[in-house]
């Protein structure tokens, strides 16, 4: 089995989750956040494999501005398509396998069912592009790299991070006293990053490798995880709907990004849990609601 693992991305909300999962899982683990590595540096990158003799690699890092990669497309290129070209040459040169995270947001949304692997992609916007371009270098220069799609990922590690994530937002918004305005008419697969982490780490121990579904276990629309977030946390802020037409942004996202669990579930993996108790395992995992405004 593989025990030496390098994250790199390591502060952000998925990286400490797979840092913390590898090391309860007995690996030995290698922690690399941007001040240490920058991924797009790729003389940096093969000197960290190198020195480290890592068996596996797990890339969470990535740029996740999806408006702001309009006006940059560059800087999202150089981070979630050529930087991935640099981690997959730099294993092939130490005989380590690449775990990379892609997204939803490589389909356009037409589809009327949750996504499967094999459906083909069409992203919409540069981040998207990016992304599939990320998979896509993965894919040219090694023979087993393991591709991950989520979506709309949220975990505890959002609370430290300037990003932040979508449900952070909510309580924020919620304490701000105004009217929340959530679309209805966009759906995803919202994920929680620690079972994210976990579904991963399986499939690296069942030795899977090509293009992996790990979505939340119930799609939903912004609108109703908005509204499941609330009800957990014991709060009524005043929620409106709204639709893409009235709240317009930079990039076009996928109406319907649902990811489809069932390739992952046909390997062995247990179902990811339903998304009011993906909600829940986060309320319990975070700090109370009064001691984080204290
Ligand atoms: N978040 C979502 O809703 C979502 C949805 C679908 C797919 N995904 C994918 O899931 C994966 C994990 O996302 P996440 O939610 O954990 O994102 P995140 O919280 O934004 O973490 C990304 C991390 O990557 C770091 N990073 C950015 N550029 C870097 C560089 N050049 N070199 C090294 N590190 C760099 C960031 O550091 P800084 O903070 O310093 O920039 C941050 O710590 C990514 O592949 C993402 O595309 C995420």
């Amino acid at each position: 089995m593989m025990r030496r693992a390098v994250v790199f991305g390591a502060a952000g909300q998925l990286g400490v989750e797979l840092v913390r999962e590898l090391k309860a899982r007995g690996y030995s683990v290698m922690s690399v956040d941007r001040a240490q590595v920058d991924i797009t540096n790729a003389g940096k990158v093969e000197s960290a494999l190198a020195e480290f003799d890592a068996q596996v690699v797990f890339n969470s890092a990535a740029y996740n501005q999806v408006d702001v990669a309009e006006q940059e497309p560059q800087a999202a290129f150089q981070v979630n398509a050529l930087a991935v070209r640099n981690l997959a040459l730099a294993c092939r040169q130490v005989d380590a396998r690449l775990i990379h995270f892609s997204t939803d947001y490589v389909f356009d949304g037409t589809a009327r069912h949750p996504y499967a692997e094999d459906d083909p992609t069409h992203p919409l916007g540069a981040y998207a592009v990016s992304k599939l371009a990320g998979e896509l270098y993965a894919q040219a220069y090694l023979e087993r790299p393991l591709i991950v799609r989520t979506s709309g990922v949220f975990g505890p590690g959002g609370l430290s991070t300037a990003r932040g994530n979508f449900l952070e937002l909510m309580l924020r918004l919620a304490g701000s006293g105004q009217p929340i305005r959530v679309v209805e008419d966009h759906f995803a697969s919202p994920t929680y990053a620690p079972l994210l982490a976990a579904r991963t780490i399986d499939l690296v121990e069942r030795e899977q490798s090509g293009v992996f579904h790990v979505g939340g276990g119930s799609p939903s629309s912004w609108f109703t995880f908005a509204k499941t977030i609330f009800e957990v946390a014991g709060l009524s802020p005043m929620l409106l709907a709204t639709n893409e037409r009235e709240y317009r942004t930079a990039a076009r996202r996928p109406k319907y990004s649902a990811l489809s669990n069932a390739k992952m579930e046909r390997v062995g993996l247990e179902p990811m849990p339903s998304l009011r108790r993906a909600v829940e395992l986060y309320f319990e995992s975070r700090p109370p609601l009064n001691a984080s405004r204290a």
